[in-house]
């Protein structure tokens, strides 16, 4: 199989729900499953034809969902069994897919498993998860936790340690042990058995642990521990062997989350040959504006940099691997206030971020409000933060550290914290912008009462009106999604700028990053073009660019 080859999930643009922020149905603050049936209309309307859910299982919620208890409960603050029937059901009868979040490489210290398996060390399931011995008193090796401190907890009960990349509510799963093994995959039939369309899965990249345990660089902390342990020595064969007793059954869209991920990796995790999933996430592209040496820094963007990176995926998973496509998720800040101006040039801005990426060679994924590009909220102190990456960040920078100022930190969250992402969606200017009429469990974004989907609904030159016609575009055109992808002038610090090819077809892309108006002269090849579309309402396109300005040329040869 090549990258023309058809698939369903190549030509699909999914939408990913966060359902604690997503839509209220009951008042109580929290985001639900009947909140999204009644949003099924405007997913409809906007055209997507997936949806990923982020997690809706039962779970004490230490991080959202992310720290499971029971994989076969709904969540009670999001509804029922029933209700998710419903929701499925009704999904399926507008066309849409609905993928789950399939959160594999840990579980909640509160799952039943975890329970048993910290209760004595001849229990069951004590290898369920990864236990040591104390090395000199102190815990096995160095690795961080992704959220701060160690990625290691001391257990009285026992004696030992256990893993836990994430908070120490998520203790890791012991993937090397079969039973482990068939109880995930169980537990997927039982979901793929009631209908559900594929799975986003949760930090696969990290499931493989190489039994060594070896220290990493001295003074791992955070992301930068997956470097040592993602990729593990076993990781592609638990994903083969999960293709052949489960994947490999139904007609799926899966995607992995490959925190670490290189460009090999990922042709092994997405591989054509459908060995394992059909594409992977990767995330070289969002880490641009990181310091690497904190992950509190910031760094400016360069786009020759992004330019470069892009392209190195685009072409070098081509005919080999699929790409999936985004600027932003939940876990990631606003898109237009990141790579954009979320001030006088929002809309444009956004458009011509959207153009960007819509264009190119792979599955978009679309995060809740980024179709109205929302933008990052102006948080005022660490008390309206509810993530507990931001608030742990805070205190080990802060206080324990004391390597940032508090204002310092503060304005390192208000551009990089994944709370930006998570305020409340903005459906209208009424009060809590529609989404609940209780008290939200975070706050909504005071801009609401200008940006919301009720007004953009209304207007045809919204954003939200702008979205649609790029996912109409993918529908229409196949050049969109299974053209060659080429780069244009690699060096130019404020344009990016590539083209598409199929059979006799070719697409220009041409993207403004910059708030200046450019000398960018319309290649010969391209004069006589027909528009697909473009940011600036006049629809004229000139050798001059106008601030943030996009515009996609078709021509046939
Ligand atoms: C990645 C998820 O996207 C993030 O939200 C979560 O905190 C971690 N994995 C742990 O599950």
């Amino acid at each position: 199989m090549n990258s023309t080859e058809k698939k369903w999930w190549k030509e699909a643009v999914v939408y990913q729900i966060y359902p604690r922020s997503f839509m209220d149905s009951n008042g109580d603050g929290i985001g639900d499953l009947k909140g999204i049936i009644e949003k099924i209309p405007y997913l409809k309307e906007l055209g997507v034809n997936v949806v990923w859910l982020s997690p809706i299982y039962q779970s004490p919620n230490d991080d959202n969902g992310y720290d499971i208890s029971d994989y076969r409960r709904i969540m009670d603050e999001f509804g029922t069994m029933d209700d998710f029937q419903q929701l499925l059901m009704l999904c399926h009868e507008a066309g849409i897919r609905l993928v789950m979040d399939l959160v594999v490489n840990h579980t909640s210290d509160e799952h039943a498993w975890f329970v048993e398996s910290r209760k004595d060390r001849t229990n069951p399931y004590r290898d369920y998860y990864i236990w040591r011995d104390p090395a000199d008193g102190k815990a096995p090796n160095n690795w961080g936790s992704c959220f701060g401190g160690s990625a290691w907890q001391f257990d009285e009960q026992t004696g030992q340690y256990y893993l836990h990349f994430f908070s120490k509510k998520q203790p890791d799963l012991n993937w090397e042990n079969e039973n482990v093994r068939n109880a995930v995959y169980d537990m997927m039939k039982w979901w793929l058995d009631k209908g559900v369309d594929g799975f986003r899965m949760d930090v696969i990249s990290l499931i493989s642990k190489d039994q060594e345990f070896k220290d990493g660089e001295p003074e791992l902390t955070g992301y930068s521990s997956f470097n040592v342990c993602a990729n593990g020595p076993r990781v592609h064969e638990f994903l083969q062997e999960m293709r052949r007793k489960v994947l490999s059954k139904y007609d799926l869209l899966t995607v992995g989350e490959c925190t670490g991920g290189t460009l090999e990796e990922a042709k092994k995790y997405a591989s054509s040959d459908e060995k394992e999933l059909n594409m992977a996430f990767q995330f070289e592209h969002v880490t641009l504006d990181a310091d690497t040496n904190n992950k509190w820094g910031l760094k400016p963007l360069n786009l020759v940099k992004l330019k470069e990176i892009m392209t190195k995926w685009q072409v070098g998973l081509e005919g080999k691997a699929w790409n999936s496509l985004f600027w932003c998720n939940h876990d990631q800040p606003r898109m237009v206030s990141r790579l954009g101006n979320d001030r006088e040039y929002r809309e444009i801005s956004a458009k011509m971020l959207a153009t960007c990426l819509h264009m190119m060679q792979g599955t978009p994924y679309v995060y809740q409000g980024e179709e109205l590009a929302m933008t990052n909220m102006p948080f005022q102190d660490l008390s309206e933060f509810r993530d507990l990456d931001s608030i742990n960040g805070y205190h080990e920078m802060v206080e324990v550290k004391k390597l940032m100022t508090s204002e310092e930190m503060l304005t390192s969250l208000r551009k990089k914290s994944r709370d930006n992402s998570r305020t409340p969606m903005q459906w209208d200017d009424s009060t809590n912008a529609g989404f609940s009429t209780g008290t939200p469990w975070i706050k909504v974004n005071p801009n609401y009462t200008e940006i919301n989907a009720r007004e953009q609904l209304q207007r045809p030159d919204s954003v939200f009106h702008y979205y649609q016609k790029l996912i109409q575009l993918r529908k229409q055109h196949e050049i969109i999604v299974y053209g060659k992808y080429e780069l244009l002038d690699g060096t130019n610090p404020d344009v990016y700028a590539y083209t598409r090819a199929l059979d006799n077809e070719k697409l220009l892309i041409v993207c403004n990053f910059t708030s200046k108006e450019l000398d960018y002269p319309i290649p010969e090849m391209y004069k006589d073009g027909s528009c697909l579309i473009s940011n600036y309402p006049d629809n004229t396109i000139g050798n001059k660019l106008r601030p943030y300005e996009a515009y996609v040329l078709h021509i046939e040869l």
